[in-house]
């Protein structure tokens, strides 16, 4: 490892392998959710509406996570992959989730191996990887993140063409006209992909998409390795559905009013599972 040295002292840096170690503190998946809906919820994000899809992009499983809030510029994508800077204050009274720096990172490894993000700002657009597989297939000894806006960061866009499930610069294009058309109102937002979702130990997704069309749950498998089984003497039909259910979750949690409705295109089989409509503070 080189060492990288300031002031004549040398840096702490960070391995890749660190973005898994940092997301098991997510025993939960559900958790690791909440972490990305309490960024989209928080003062400086202020969005008002938030989407959770499962979607399949280029015959794989997805998540993705739209909101229709501030957006990012490149300076403030590179800091939100970064670890501890936070500087979050309270607006209008709305006092900030989020203080360590630290959710998006934890929360999206822990749903998955790679994270796309294509965000809206005022200023600009901008697409960001957060990728472990990358990291891995380049051999990388630090977490380095590709973040590129239009045609300038070259270096970032190839490897982000390169090694997400987008290949052409369009295709990025079109990702980020997606934001607008799932946002009624407002014309910026960020929308968060996660590929390669973590499996069980017999290859299944943790999260089963298919058992209720207008929700994400967790496999009956998940949830009993979760709460170290034998629990004879709970039945499946004992359990509170806010521990399975995304959708009863969320309604819990956030007090936000949950819609569930279809969207999306033919290519990619969207289907929208959860919209939050959050409630003014
Ligand atoms: N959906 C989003 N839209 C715009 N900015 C975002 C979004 N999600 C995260 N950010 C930015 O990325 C930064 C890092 O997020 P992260 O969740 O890692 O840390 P945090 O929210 O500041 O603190 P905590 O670790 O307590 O959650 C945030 O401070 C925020 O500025
Ligand atoms: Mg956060």
């Amino acid at each position: 490892m080189a060492t990288q040295m300031e002031r004549g002292v040398p840096l702490s840096v960070l391995c890749p392998k660190f973005l898994h170690a940092n997301s098991t503190s997510h025993t939960w998946p559900f958790s690791a959710i909440a972490e990305l809906i309490d960024n989209a919820y928080d003062p400086d994000v202020s969005a008002k509406q938030f989407w959770i899809d499962k979607t399949v992009i280029k015959g794989q499983d997805c998540l993705t996570f739209v909101d229709n809030g501030n957006g990012l510029t490149y300076e403030a994508m590179l800091k939100m992959f970064s670890f501890g800077y936070s500087d979050k204050i309270a607006v209008n009274g709305l006092e900030p989730i989020g203080i360590y720096g630290n959710g998006f990172k934890s929360g999206s490894m822990r749903l998955g191996q790679d994270a796309i993000v294509f965000s809206k700002s005022e200023k600009a657009s901008c697409v960001g990887m957060f990728s472990q597989s990358y990291l891995k297939e380049i051999g990388a000894e630090q977490i380095i993140v590709p973040i590129g806006v239009r045609d300038q960061h070259k270096a970032s866009l190839k490897d982000i063409l390169r090694y997400s499930p987008f290949k052409t610069q369009a295709e990025l294009l079109t990702e980020i006209r997606a934001i607008n058309s799932t946002c009624s109102t407002g014309t910026t937002g960020t929308r968060i992909i996660i590929w390669n979702l973590r499996k069980t130990s017999t290859g299944l997704t943790e999260f089963d998409f298919m058992k209720d069309c207008y929700d994400i749950q967790i496999s009956s498998e998940v949830y009993e390795a979760i709460n170290d089984k034998p629990q004879p003497e709970r039945t499946t039909s004992s359990i509170p559905e806010s521990e399975y259910s995304l959708r009863v979750r969320n309604n819990h949690t956030y007090y936000a009013m949950l819609t569930p409705c279809r969207g999306g295109t033919d290519q990619n089989t969207q289907l929208t599972v959860a919209q939050c409509t959050f409630q003014d503070a």
